[in-house]
């Protein structure tokens, strides 16, 4: 039984949640950065912290600053973190994201810069500093950075409200291997330290985000907006679109990370199940893989709120009233 997700698990609604994107920007991870950015009433961006994923880090340090001033936001705070995976080569996804990782449109080189700390540094910082159990981390990419910041220091954990990630696969399978979805399929050991850590995860797989496809229609309303902002995420999607539509037949780019901020924003778009998750580490053929116990066959002990489903019409409605605020 699919559960209807309600309220955030934490935080009342009165209260902004306060929040930190890790990001390897990517044109859906700064979609994600913009809607984000839009809803300035329900979350506080505490800061953004880049991670080497779709190219490699100096490329999305430079393209999380891009989208913060695309957003006219250079009051962000955009700090680099790791550049290479715990123990693996980096792999990356220039064939889906073009070799800026963000080709598309034409965004200006950032005259914002990146903080001087390291975003594992700021992660720890700022989580210590933070009450208990007030900060949401949104990981969008490889979990490099958050699996860092957990083995240096484990006593951030009780800060940690939820983690909420873009990740994983299970009905869907794997999109960067027959097995694995390339967020987990990146660094398979960072991610098994967040799956184990005990902090509450709702995890935002491919089975849903394959389902939040940007149409000509759905894509044609973002242009018709008219904004910079706008123009420049139906850009980004006339050529994130193209590796997708020819893979997999779609109609559209699967927007994967927006999928995220949604969640937070409008919990109850989505439903999901409460169930054990664990990641292949052992495997080369199914290394990355997110084993979830959909179907409770196992004594495995649930760790991770697994979404399966979306109200991809009310996403993309939601997406395109925030966009439209710019
Ligand atoms: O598999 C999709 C995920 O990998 C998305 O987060 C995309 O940006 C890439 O990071
Ligand atoms: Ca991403």
């Amino acid at each position: 039984m699919c559960q209807k997700c309600t309220v955030p698990q934490t935080g009342n609604l009165m209260q902004k949640r306060k929040i930190i994107i890790d990001t390897d920007p990517g044109q859906d991870d700064a979609v994600a950065i913009l809607l984000a950015l839009a809803s300035g009433e329900e979350l506080d961006v505490l800061g953004i912290t880049c991670v080497a994923g779709n190219v490699p880090l100096r490329l999305t340090s430079v393209n999380a600053l891009k989208i913060c001033e695309l957003a006219n936001r250079r009051d962000i705070k955009v700090l680099a973190g790791c550049d290479t995976p715990l123990k693996r080569h980096l792999v990356t996804a220039e064939h889906v994201h073009g070799k800026t990782g963000l080709d598309g449109p034409t965004l200006p080189e950032p005259t914002m810069q990146l903080q001087p700390q390291n975003a594992v540094d700021f992660l720890i910082d700022t989580l210590r500093s933070e009450p208990a159990g007030s900060v949401t981390l949104c990981p969008l990419g490889p979990l490099t950075n958050i699996a860092t910041a957990i083995e240096r220091a484990p006593d951030i954990l009780p800060k940690i409200a939820e983690i909420v990630l873009m990740g994983g696969a299970y009905f869907e399978v794997g999109n960067i291997t027959p097995a694995a979805e390339f967020n987990i399929y990146v660094d398979p050991e960072a991610a098994k330290i967040v799956f184990s850590s005990g902090v509450p995860i709702t995890v935002v797989p491919l089975d849903v985000t394959h389902k939040a496809l940007v149409t000509k229609e759905r894509n044609d309303k973002f242009r018709a907006l008219g904004s910079a902002v706008a123009i420049a995420v139906a850009e980004m999607t006339d050529f994130f679109e193209r590796f997708d539509k020819e893979k997999y037949g779609s109609e559209g780019a699967p927007l994967h990370d927006p999928c995220v901020i949604a969640y937070l924003l409008e919990p109850t778009l989505f439903t999901g199940r409460f169930i054990n998750v664990e990641i292949e580490t052992a495997s080369e053929l199914t290394l990355g893989m997110t084993v979830a116990d959909w179907w409770r066959v196992t004594e495995r002990t649930p760790n991770a709120m697994f979404l399966g489903d979306i109200d991809a019409d009310g996403f993309f409605a939601l997406l395109t009233e925030r966009l439209a605020r710019y």
